[in-house]
């Protein structure tokens, strides 16, 4: 431990918000061993890339910021470079092959073996820790907050993923879908209100099948949400992300029963058609998906719902697009993000489909996608006119120092004239203006 003192880590993370929780927990355990967290790349002994493989671009990015740590290591021959997260556990060791430069590689479950990984590294050896566990959890582990704005912070209470879409890489990356201890994660979101957070994001690859079985006991997830909600009415509480496989009456009735449970779900849909959607073997329906949707916006009044859609998976037709554009029209979706499809290797799409759809019809249609999401999230917006919110404040807008942002609880970002508040702290804000992506308004 007193050896690694004054040692210099540096995290640079890539993909989901599992990923950015992650590195948190990666701080920590070198921490704890004496290194050292540092923001400032060019003066650290040790790099660590925390990467995702969900699609080939996220992918080249990595591969393209290696070429740069080439550089660094030709200038710092002593630097230690290593590759962590979901594409050192995809690619295993065939980067390290090709990159020379990479000393370490370290997959999501075997951060806790990092600084005996690094002591290999010291003694000159390559490093390599690859293996997925069936328990691995990192319950006890205090995680570091990175980047922290001191008002919100995400806790991860689940790992893995077992629903093998059939596009995704996430099954392979992250191994088997475990759930947490709750009395680690109630313990860790009492830590961080009393460190004055007030905000906390629970999140899995899939919340809705959170299940933790002790004795005679067991607890789902609106169980672990109501507990976490009834902690203080002034921590807001969010989640990600939901399967609507899973979403039942149950979580939707503790959603509206508690004010500081966000009226935000992110609900990923994929695809409007149904062949699309049993061949990404998504196990539901146009029908049940809009059913669900239905008993959100029925039950919880003003809540707004995000989705995920890719367009152009294998054999997708144009009536199949069709299809999707009008089930967005029918959800009136508030936001989504929106992807083209990207074969990953070793996922049964690959194995068992071609990747058919031409690289043009991808573009054409996902552009039509993202113009109509642009639509509807300006009607959403516009929705909220005249509107007052309850504004979490997250810090000074990015545009101006005069300005304050933040969220309400459907999870639009507010921005208004600064008020004696501060950051932390909840302020009214009436909604006098909108753009597509944010709500401008007063504090009143
Ligand atoms: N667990 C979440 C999603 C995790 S990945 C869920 O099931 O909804 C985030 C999003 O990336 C997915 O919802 C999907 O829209 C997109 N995605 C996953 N694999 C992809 C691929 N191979 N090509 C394009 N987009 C993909
Ligand atoms: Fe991937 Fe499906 Fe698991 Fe989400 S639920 S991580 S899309 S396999
Ligand atoms: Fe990417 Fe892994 Fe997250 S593949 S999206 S970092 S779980």
């Amino acid at each position: 431990m007193i050896e690694n003192k004054n040692r210099k880590f540096f995290i640079e993370t890539y993909g989901c918000q599992m990923n950015f929780s992650d590195s948190e927990i990666v701080a920590s355990i070198l921490s704890n061993e004496g290194f050292e967290a540092s923001d400032d790349l060019l003066t650290a002994d040790i790099v660590l890339l925390n990467t995702c493989s969900i699609r080939e671009h996220a992918e080249d990015r990595v591969r393209k910021r290696l070429h740069y740590f080439r550089s660094l290591k030709k200038k710092n021959p002593g630097l230690t470079i290593g590759l962590l997260g979901c594409m050192a556990e995809r690619t295993k060791t065939a980067l390290m092959e090709v990159e020379q430069l990479l000393d370490l590689i370290a997959g999501p479950d075997s951060y806790r073996h990092l600084p005996e990984l690094l002591g290999k590294v010291d003694s000159g050896q390559k490093a390599i820790d690859i293996i997925l566990s069936a328990d691995e959890t990192y319950a006890d582990i205090n995680p570091i907050r990175l980047d922290s704005n001191g008002v919100s912070a995400f806790i991860s209470i689940m790992r893995g993923c077992e629903n093998f879409c059939s596009y995704c890489v996430v099954p392979y990356a992250r191994g088997q879908e475990r759930s947490r201890d709750p009395k680690s994660v109630i313990r860790e979101a009492k830590d961080i209100f009393l460190q004055g957070f007030r905000e906390v994001t629970l999140l899995g690859q899939n919340v809705n099948s959170y299940c933790w079985n002790e004795g005679a006991e067991t607890m789902n997830f609106p169980g672990l949400l109501e507990q976490i909600a009834g902690l203080d009415s002034q921590l807001r509480v969010r989640f990600a992300t939901s399967h609507p496989k899973d979403l039942g009456s149950e979580l939707i009735k503790t959603i509206a029963s508690y004010p500081n449970i966000c009226k935000a779900i992110h609900l990923p849909v994929q695809s409007g058609s149904n062949a699309v959607l049993d061949k990404m073997n998504r196990k539901y329906s146009r029908e049940e998906y809009l059913e669900k949707i239905r008993a959100i916006r029925s039950l919880i009044p003003g809540c707004t719902i995000s989705t995920d859609i890719i367009t152009g998976f294998c054999d997708e037709t144009e009536s199949d697009h069709k299809q999707t554009l009008e089930l967005m029209q029918e959800a009136g979706f508030d936001s989504a993000f929106t992807f083209k499809y990207s074969e990953r290797p070793q996922t049964l799409a690959a194995d068992h489909y071609k990747d058919n759809v031409p690289a043009g019809v991808k573009e054409r249609r996902l552009r039509e996608i993202i113009e109509l999401q642009h639509e509807l999230s300006s009607a959403s917006n516009h929705r909220d006119l005249g509107e007052i919110f309850e504004v979490l404040i997250e810090g000074e807008s990015k545009r101006s120092d005069k300005q304050y942002f933040g969220r309400n609880s459907q999870n639009k970002v507010v921005v208004f004239l600064k008020t004696a508040q501060k950051p932390g702290e909840y302020v009214n804000v009436q909604v006098k203006r909108v753009t597509s992506a944010t709500l401008i308004g007063e504090a009143v």
